[in-house]
């Protein structure tokens, strides 16, 4: 008898990140035994809000607060164990049992102090040197990913071996200091103890570094662990399991307005190179996506309001969102839904289907726009071009709208919601081309309308 294989779904953020990811996946998890990350590192920020209670996780899976579930770190990710170990004591202090709960890939490349330090030298010598910055959350995730495709990286593995550990990082040591002492030279960046405090003398300290990640290691040891091969088994034996995409479509270093992306692939068919499962095992893919657009960072944004001046729809969507980083606390840029943009999206991650996050910010505009596509160079086009020069010479072409003003807060059956948002949903679906199978309207865990259950079979 062919023995019962688990279903498995995957959550991405469909525009330039922090769409609600965290929320889905903690309450989709209701319905999984695994949550496996398998790309970005602690750039990432999820909250989660259940019982009114707020946690705000970077690297742990979003399915840590539900107890008896596996928490899988995948090879795809970045990974900082001195970050690592702040997050689980802050959630240990709460009352959440991780370690024997998280399971993490011994391929995982490691971030190190010298990455942060490398990451926001660079941004201040490409500012220094006339380019926009990219806006990077400064957590060293560039520099990681450079060292991984290089072929240089220490990896998680490798804490498992200090001579070789001491090895690789002398030598990738001696080449970030040729560089930042470059940088330091030229006078593109102040020698500063706010770049690292292990900056000594003009130069990375080996000492520092090297004692500090030993210390680590000990405690991480125990974690670490053949990731693909537990997923498959996993999976073999009836699991249901879901992977959770960090940062958006918008900000895939491929598909994304390069070069103001991060370092990773973010798009849905990473989840299985990031993970070590074959893209069969991947059922379903959820793109999560705000009922307007933020962006965080430079780069274009076609959609763009004023968000600063009040009583603007762009403030009323900065200020009723509450948009604000959960990484970095920097505000959050707002504008309208944008379905040309929503297009590339579902294309490069072959959406199943959508779940449409925040319709309550919405609630008390009197109109709405909507982008169907824009103007570039004369010519109407309805989908988002490749990479920022391009993007950024897109005029949006709009649709309006009426808005609603009765309350859609915390409504979790499509009825409740009022005609004009049910109209505003219907448009989406008709532009986008994607079923909506989910929407949310607060933070809340259980405020949420299922119209598609995605771990249900086809
Ligand atoms: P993520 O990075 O995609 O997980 O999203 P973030 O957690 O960075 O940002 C989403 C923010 O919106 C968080 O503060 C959530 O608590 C909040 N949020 C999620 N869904 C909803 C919703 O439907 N309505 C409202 N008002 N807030 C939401
Ligand atoms: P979650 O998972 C929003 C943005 C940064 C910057 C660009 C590159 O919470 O949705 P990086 O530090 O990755 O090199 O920065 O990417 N960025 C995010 N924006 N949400 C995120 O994650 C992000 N992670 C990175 O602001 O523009
Ligand atoms: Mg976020």
């Amino acid at each position: 008898m062919k023995p019962t294989t688990g279903r498995n779904v995957v959550v991405v953020g469909t525009q330039w990140g922090d769409e609600g990811k965290g929320k889905l996946v903690d309450w989709l998890t209701e319905s999984a035994q695994g949550v496996v990350r398998f790309q970005g590192g602690h750039n990432a920020g999820h909250t989660l809000v259940i019982n009114g209670v707020k946690t705000a996780l970077h690297l742990i899976p979003s399915g840590i607060m539900r107890p008896g579930v596996t928490c899988y770190i995948g090879n795809g990710v970045v990974l900082s164990i001195a970050k690592l170990l702040e997050e689980i004591a802050g959630l240990e202090r709460a009352g959440v049992q991780v370690r024997e709960r998280l399971r993490i890939s011994e391929g995982c490349p490691l971030i190190l102090p010298l990455h942060a330090a490398m990451d926001v030298a660079r941004e201040a010598a490409r500012e220094q040197g006339g380019s926009e910055r990219i806006g990077t959350t400064g957590r060293g995730i560039g520099p990681a990913y450079e060292d991984k495709i290089a072929r240089r990286a220490l990896r998680a593995q490798d804490l498992k071996h200090p001579d070789r550990f001491a090895a690789k990082l002398r030598e990738l040591l001696a080449l970030y200091n040729h560089e930042l002492l470059g940088f330091l030279a030229s006078g593109q960046i102040a020698f500063s103890e706010a770049l690292t405090p292990y900056l000594k003398d003009g130069a990375l300290q080996f000492d520092p570094i090297y004692d500090e990640a030993m210390r680590q290691a000990e405690q991480v040891r125990p974690m670490l662990a053949d990731v693909s091969r537990e997923l498959n088994e996993a999976h073999q034996q009836g699991a249901n399991l879901l992977f959770e995409g960090a940062q958006g479509t918008l900000l895939d270093v491929d598909h994304g307005t390069y070069p103001f992306v991060t370092s990773s692939n973010t798009v849905a068919g990473n989840a299985a190179a990031g993970a070590g499962v074959g893209p069969g095992l991947l059922h379903y893919v959820l793109g999560i996506t705000k009922a307007y657009c933020t962006r965080v960072g430079g780069g274009p944004f076609p959609t763009e309001l004023d968000w600063e001046t009040p009583g603007t729809p762009g403030w009323h969507m900065s200020t009723v969102g509450a948009e604000k980083g959960v990484t970095t606390g920097r505000s959050r840029r707002c504008g309208w839904f944008d379905a040309a943009l929503l297009k590339r999206s579902a294309q490069v991650n072959g959406l199943s289907g959508l779940c449409i996050t925040k319709l309550d910010v919405l609630d008390g505009l009197p109109e709405l726009q909507l982008c169907t596509g824009y103007e570039l160079d004369g010519e109407l086009i309805d989908i988002l071009p490749l990479g920022a020069d391009d993007i950024a010479r897109c005029k949006p072409v709009y649709e309006t709208m009426p808005g609603w003003s009765d309350s859609t807060v915390g409504a979790t059956r499509y009825e409740q919601l009022p005609i004009n948002a049910r109209l505003y949903l219907q448009r989406i679906e008709h532009v986008t081309g994607v079923p909506i199978h989910v929407v949310s309207t607060s933070p809340d865990r259980d405020h949420t309308i299922m119209l598609r259950h995605p771990f249900l079979p086809d």
